[in-house]
């Protein structure tokens, strides 16, 4: 499994998709550029987004708040004071860790040995092998299962950090195994706040300090009236947004899974008090529905819901996708409550409260939140796009099978050989096409290789242009992931791809 994600990350390179930030000055740790492919694959992903919330919805609208928001936003929100990890110091080493993920890490661990010993159980049993009467009669895997349960149950199932304050016992009774065997030198578990501060202003006396947003949300909470009034929206209603955010996060791995500065696509929904049960259930299906629309594999995504639930929320739901390292939180499905616009009515001043001609009264409106990171999107997307093929001819290939509507280029254009008038009229096939879809041409090396080349691109189609094209205006069209090749008129090329590609 680390094989394959490390494939991910260099094929992401190799391919012009995601670059690590500052390269020449050996990176920034958990920041990232993406290359020519990469900023299609992104906005080609943003725009299937915004087109299922906004464009399919009538009664949701969009908006674009910006990045720096008065101070006090982030005091009526909750992240001042609670929008914090909790950090654990080895005096020995003088390394600083994430508490919750040091005891997570050690879960996984645990959970590896089981799996081992699984294995090598069913090696030496072949046919015989009863996996469930394995793990409930060796001693071993019993003892270990016991550990992973017992560390669960102590820390709630999702490692909630009011439990942490436990950690440091924790660690020093399991002698947590890594990094540092046998330490017991470990300080009190700490709050670090994750939000990154700046300066707005010149003057060091009167300069105000801000944040830079953790989550777009409140840029949409706050301008709840702005939208609904000149909006004239009426409840149930949705403001949608994409844009960055920026966390301090303390551990930096897993490539863009968990970035410094990354992006997100939320949607909050404004409903009824009394009402958020049903449109919670409704905005999961709807989430879940948007996810299998792209063919990525029903097996691939799970639900996972909240025991333990934040402070604004009556409920809540991740959907978890299958990621090269496990199943880990792709998106987020929150009943908020009223708690967000009751807070900023309460810190501001200001009344932020709808008037509903149906129950003819005035109330603070409760919040329905989905919320997906575009960049983790764009992960998921491409590792599990990214494949090795056995083919017929005992060779391997190389293909990216990205969703072919999320594709950077959609068509390959190739002239058999560089002579004899074809290039002009692949030319010809790229003025025509250019207006409706990212297409490129290529005409070096055999075309064999220049197939594998768009294969491990991701390019849905490659169109070659041969010598009984000049006879009869057909050209073959290729199929990336099923290698079919079909001869179709130059005419028809448009309404193929677009039927293929269309969002
Ligand atoms: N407004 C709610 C909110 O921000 P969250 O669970 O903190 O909720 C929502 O974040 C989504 O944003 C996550 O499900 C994840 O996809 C993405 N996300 C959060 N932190 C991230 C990070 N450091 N890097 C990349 N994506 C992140």
């Amino acid at each position: 499994q680390e094989d394959i994600f490390k494939k991910v990350i260099s094929h992401a390179k190799e391919y012009g998709y995601v670059f690590q930030s500052s390269e020449i000055y050996d990176g920034l740790s958990a920041v990232y550029d993406y290359g020519q492919n990469g900023v299609e694959l992104k906005k080609n992903i943003r725009e299937y987004w915004w087109k299922a919330m906004v464009q399919l919805n009538d009664n949701i609208v969009g908006l674009d708040a910006a990045i720096f928001m008065h101070p006090t936003t982030w005091k009526a929100s909750g992240h001042v004071d609670a929008f914090n990890d909790p950090l654990i110091d080895n005096k020995d080493s003088k390394k600083r860790y994430r508490a919750d993920v040091l005891v997570e890490d050690y879960v996984a661990k645990i959970e590896n040995k089981i799996e081992k010993e699984v294995k090598k159980a069913q090696k030496r049993f072949g046919d015989n092998f009863n996996k469930t009467q394995f793990l409930a009669t060796n001693q071993r895997v019993v003892d270990y299962q016991e550990q992973v349960t017992s560390i669960l149950k102590r820390l709630g199932q999702s490692l909630e950090k009011e439990d942490l304050v436990d950690v440091k016992k924790l660690i020093e009774e399991l002698d947590i195994a890594c990094p540092m065997s046998g330490s017991k030198n470990w300080t009190d578990v700490k709050q670090f706040n994750l939000m990154f501060g700046t300066k707005l202003g010149a003057n060091a006396e009167t300069a105000m300090d801000l944040y830079l947003r953790p989550e777009t949300a409140q840029g949409i909470f706050v301008n709840f009236l702005n939208v609904q009034k000149t909006g004239r929206m009426k409840i149930p209603f949705g403001i949608a947004q994409t844009g960055k955010a920026f966390r301090n996060e303390i551990v930096a791995r897993q490539f863009i899974f968990r970035m410094r500065e990354f992006e997100q696509m939320e949607m909050q929904f404004f409903i009824q008090p009394g009402t958020q049960k049903e449109w919670y259930e409704k905005w999961k299906e709807n989430r879940m529905k948007w996810h299998l629309s792209l063919g990525m594999g029903e097996d691939n995504y799970r639900f996972h819901d909240h025991e333990k639930l934040a402070h604004y929320a009556d409920a809540a739901a991740d959907i978890e996708f299958r990621f090269p390292f496990g199943f880990k939180e792709l998106e987020g499905i929150h009943s908020r409550t009223d708690f967000d616009l009751g807070s900023h009515e309460e810190f501001s001043g200001k009344k932020l409260q709808y008037f509903d001609p149906e129950l003819n009264k005035n109330y603070v409106p409760y919040v329905l939140e989905t919320s997906i990171g575009l960049d983790r999107m764009f992960l998921a997307v491409f590792s599990n796009s990214l494949q090795e093929e056995e083919l017929e001819n005992n060779t391997t290939r190389t293909v990216l099978k990205l969703p072919a509507v999320l594709a950077p280029t959609k068509a390959a254009i190739l002239p058999l050989v560089k002579k004899d008038g074809l290039p002009d009229i692949a030319h010809g096939i790229i003025e025509d096409l250019k207006w409706d879809f990212n297409v490129t041409y290529d005409e070096k090396d055999a075309v064999g290789r220049r197939y594998r080349r768009q294969d491990a691109n991701g390019t849905p189609f490659c169109i070659t242009v041969d010598h009984q094209t000049k006879e009869d205006n057909t050209v073959t069209i290729r199929h990336r992931d099923s290698m079919e090749q079909e001869r179709v008129a130059i005419a028809d090329l448009k309404a193929i791809i677009s039927k293929a590609v269309d969002m």
